[in-house]
C-alpha cells in the first residue's frame, strides 16, 4: 500500500477529540439562524454553503468547535457561534447529523476522471484513493471523523481542495497530520474539477 496513505490512516483516526454528546431535538430549537444559509434541515440552496445534513456529527462538532475559535475561518459564521456552550455545538451537531441529505447531479463529460481520482487515487502523483477515508460511496466514516462528501455543492468541495492547497491563508484544520493538505498540493485545478463534480451526484 502507499506509503503516505498508511502512515496517515495510522495517525489521522487516534488524534481524538473529546465532546460531549449531542441531543439532536434540542439542537433543533437552537439551529433557526444557520437554515438562513445552510436550509433548515441542513440542504443547503446555494453552492457556496455547505450542505450539513447527513453528515457525521464527530466531524461537525469539529468543524464547530474549529470555527468558533478561528482555527477554520468562516468570515460568513463571524460572531455567530461566540456565546454557544459546548453543549450547544454538540446538539447543533447531532440534529444536523440526524437529516436526510440531497444529492446533485455530476457533469458527465467530468464523471470518468473524477471518479478514477477518487476511486483509484493516482500512483505517479503519490496520490491515495478518497475512497480510502471518505468510502467507495463517499459517506465517509463517521466514527473516525472523516467527512461524508456524498452529494455535497461541487463549488463548495472545489473551494475546500483549494484552500487546503494554497501556501498561505488557507483552510489547516486538518490536524498535525495535515492529511487533506498533503493530498490537496497534489491535485491539479483539472483534478479538483473533476473530482468535485463527481462527488455532487455521488450515493
Ligand atoms: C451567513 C451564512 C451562514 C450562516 C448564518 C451560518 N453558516 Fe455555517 N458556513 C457558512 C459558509 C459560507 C461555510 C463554508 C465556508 C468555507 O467555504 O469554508 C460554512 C461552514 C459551516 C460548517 C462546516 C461544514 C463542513 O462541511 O466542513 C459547519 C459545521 C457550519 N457552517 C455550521 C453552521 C451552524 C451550526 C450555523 C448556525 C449557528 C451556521 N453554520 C450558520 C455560512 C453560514
Ligand atoms: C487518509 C484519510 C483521507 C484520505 C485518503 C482523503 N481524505 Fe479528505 N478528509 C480527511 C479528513 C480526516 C478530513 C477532515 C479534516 C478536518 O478535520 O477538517 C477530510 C476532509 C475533506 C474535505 C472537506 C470536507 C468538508 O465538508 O469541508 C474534502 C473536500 C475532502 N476531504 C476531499 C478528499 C478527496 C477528493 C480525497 C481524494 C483525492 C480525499 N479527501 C482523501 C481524510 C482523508
Amino acid at each position: 500500500m502507499n506509503k503516505l496513505i498508511v502512515s496517515l490512516l495510522l495517525t489521522v483516526g487516534i488524534t481524538g477529540f473529546a465532546h460531549a454528546a449531542g441531543d439532536a431535538a434540542a439542537g433543533q430549537a437552537k439551529v433557526a439562524v444557520c437554515g438562513a444559509c445552510h436550509g433548515p434541515d441542513g440542504n443547503s440552496m446555494a453552492p457556496n454553503f455547505p450542505k450539513l445534513a447527513g453528515q457525521g456529527e464527530r466531524y461537525l462538532t469539529k468543524q464547530l468547535h474549529d470555527i468558533k475559535s478561528g482555527k477554520r475561518v468562516v468570515l460568513e459564521m463571524t460572531g455567530l457561534l461566540t456565546n454557544l456552550s459546548d453543549q450547544d455545538l454538540a446538539d447543533m451537531a447531532a440534529y444536523f447529523a440526524s437529516q436526510k441529505g440531497s444529492v446533485g447531479a455530476a457533469d458527465p463529460k467530468l464523471v470518468a476522471r473524477g471518479e478514477a481520482l477518487f476511486r483509484g487515487g493516482n500512483l505517479t502523483k503519490g496520490l491515495p484513493a478518497c475512497t480510502g477515508c471518505h468510502s467507495p460511496n463517499g459517506s465517509g466514516n463517521a466514527a473516525a471523523g472523516f467527512p461524508h462528501l456524498g452529494g455535497q455543492h461541487a463549488s463548495y468541495i472545489a473551494k475546500q481542495l483549494t484552500d487546503f492547497r494554497k501556501e498561505e491563508g488557507g483552510r489547516t484544520n486538518d490536524g498535525d497530520t495535515m492529511t487533506m493538505q498533503t493530498i490537496a498540493k497534489r491535485l491539479s485545478d483539472e483534478d479538483i474539477a473533476a473530482v468535485s463534480s463527481y462527488i455532487q451526484g455521488l450515493h
